[in-house]
């Protein structure tokens, strides 16, 4: 194991090396527009921190809805307001960190046009949805900088829940979400609608990352092959953000939209979180948790009741891994909205039973799957479309490792080794799990949306770029 790793260590340095050259080279220019903003924001920032020694919190940003069919998407450079003035060199869709919220309904049609406004080439992969191969955003259908376009078409026919949109170029996915390409899609049908669960302004996207900024106070990317942690949290690319709310029940749709760190969520209050949902959408019942951890990739639905506290109080959305402070819910009003916490069945849930074959994945080094860094035209294996399979994900090193599937979700079985449970946030369909050191995670899968290319990788970014990634077929 030492020695698979020092060669990977290698190779990891490497890359990363003429990735920094590359993306000072294009990331200096975008940066100098923002110089004059920089220096005011800056300024005043500093003033406010010195008078409150505490940290002045601004508005959540709150990206504006859309819907899918026939929308032009552009991804730029731009400036942005991370709050309070505080501007920063960024890569966006429409001009907004994170882009626009997509909201579609089972049954719509996304017909999205992507224009690639960056100097490099990029594609857009929605992760979560089930779409044909040719809108997956698959590197090798990359769309060419300064001004390539794509048009991402699919019905949208799965179930309701909360999707994330981001680059998928080939060993420029790091880069790029780190530097702010990010965008939420949810989706709504029948089922949930039902529910009556919070709606309009009580449904609120909450996109978590890290993030670093450079001495000009813009987003840097400085990735390591153990992964890229930022030292600061943003949420919706919000720094130090907060929320005024009402006396009301909240849902929350949470999505880690980190390069590589794992986010112990939990509130201040001591309260619990009303989990409802997951990657896939609704969890057969709801389950009430003080903690949860989530890694890249990875969605939560979450009901938090602020009904019966007073107004002024503060409640913190907190990180309990690093320890920081992500979001404070301020209570602002008196404004009492009836609204019930569900209880009983949400969804009911089609297990998947009777594998025909099980494959075994060994995330191997920072760089491997089963022993073979990506290549972007090799095929490294077939999955036969429409049945039920058994897929073990094992590492001996390295991790955390978030396994991503493009192309289906899967329900997991079992976690032995490591941490050894399946935990409440893991119940129902995902598409990403997480995989720790010594573990090995099984889940059940079934291809039966297209056939086509497909991949299966780790979703710390810098692991994916540089090579933990496989192509396979659904045939
Ligand atoms: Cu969110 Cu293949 O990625
Ligand atoms: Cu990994």
């Amino acid at each position: 194991m030492s020695k698979n790793k020092s060669i990977d260590t290698a190779e990891a340095e490497s890359f990363f090396d003429e990735r920094k050259n590359m993306s000072r080279r294009t990331f200096l220019r975008v940066a100098s527009a923002s110089v004059g903003a920089l220096a005011l924001g800056n300024a005043s920032m500093s003033l406010a921190a010195r008078r409150t020694g505490v940290a002045m919190r601004y508005p959540l940003h709150i990206p504006p809805t859309v819907s899918p069919e026939g929308f032009g998407l552009s991804a730029a450079p731009v400036t942005v307001d991370l709050g309070g003035g505080k501007f920063s060199a960024a890569l966006a869709y429409n001009k907004s960190l994170p882009g626009p919220t997509f909201r579609a309904n089972r049954g719509d049609l996304a017909s999205i046009q992507l224009t690639n406004g960056l100097e490099e080439e990029t594609t857009v992969h929605w992760h979560g949805m089930i779409v044909p191969p040719n809108a997956d955003g698959h590197p090798r259908d990359a769309v060419a900088p300064r001004g390539g376009q794509y048009l991402y078409e699919f019905p949208i026919s799965q179930r309701a829940c909360l999707n994330w949109y981001h680059p998928h170029p080939h060993m420029l996915t790091g880069k790029q979400v780190a530097l702010g390409l990010a965008g939420a899609f949810i989706l709504n049908d029948a089922e949930e609608t039902a529910l009556g669960l919070p709606s309009g302004t009580y449904e609120i996207p909450l996109i978590v990352r890290d993030a670093s900024l450079d001495n000009g106070g813009n987003l840097q990317y400085t990735p390591k092959s153990g992964g890229f942690l930022g030292n600061i949290p943003l949420v919706n690319g919000t720094l130090n953000p907060k929320l005024d709310v009402d006396k009301a029940l909240y849902r929350f749709r949470v999505l880690n939209g980190a390069n590589a760190r794992i986010f112990g969520l939990a509130l201040s209050s001591g309260s619990q979180f009303i989990l409802i949902g997951n990657d896939g959408g609704l969890l057969e019942s709801p389950v009430s948790v003080s903690q949860i951890d989530i890694s890249p990739g990875e969605r939560l639905d979450i009901l938090v009741d602020f009904r019966s506290l007073s107004v002024g109080t503060r409640v913190m959305l907190r990180d309990l891994r690093e320890g920081w402070d992500l979001l404070e819910f301020v209570v602002a009003s008196n404004i009492g909205v009836a609204g019930s916490i569900p209880t009983g069945t949400l969804s009911t849930i089609p297990k998947l039973t009777n594998p025909i074959t099980t494959r075994a994945f060994s995330f191997d080094g920072m760089s491997r799957i089963n022993g073979k860094v990506y290549d972007m035209n090799r095929i490294d294996f077939r999955v036969p479309f429409g049945q039920t399979e058994l897929w073990s994900f094992t590492t001996k090193g390295n991790a955390p490792h978030p396994v991503h599937v493009h192309g289906a979700s899967f329900q997991v079985q079992s976690r032995t080794g490591g941490r050894g449970a399946i935990f409440p946030w893991e119940r129902g369909w995902k598409d990403t799990v997480l995989l720790e050191d010594g573990e090995t995670v099984n889940v059940l899968i079934r291809f039966d949306g297209y056939r086509g290319l497909y991949l299966i990788h780790c979703h710390k970014l810098e692991h994916e770029d540089m090579g933990m990634m496989s192509n396979f077929e659904v045939v």
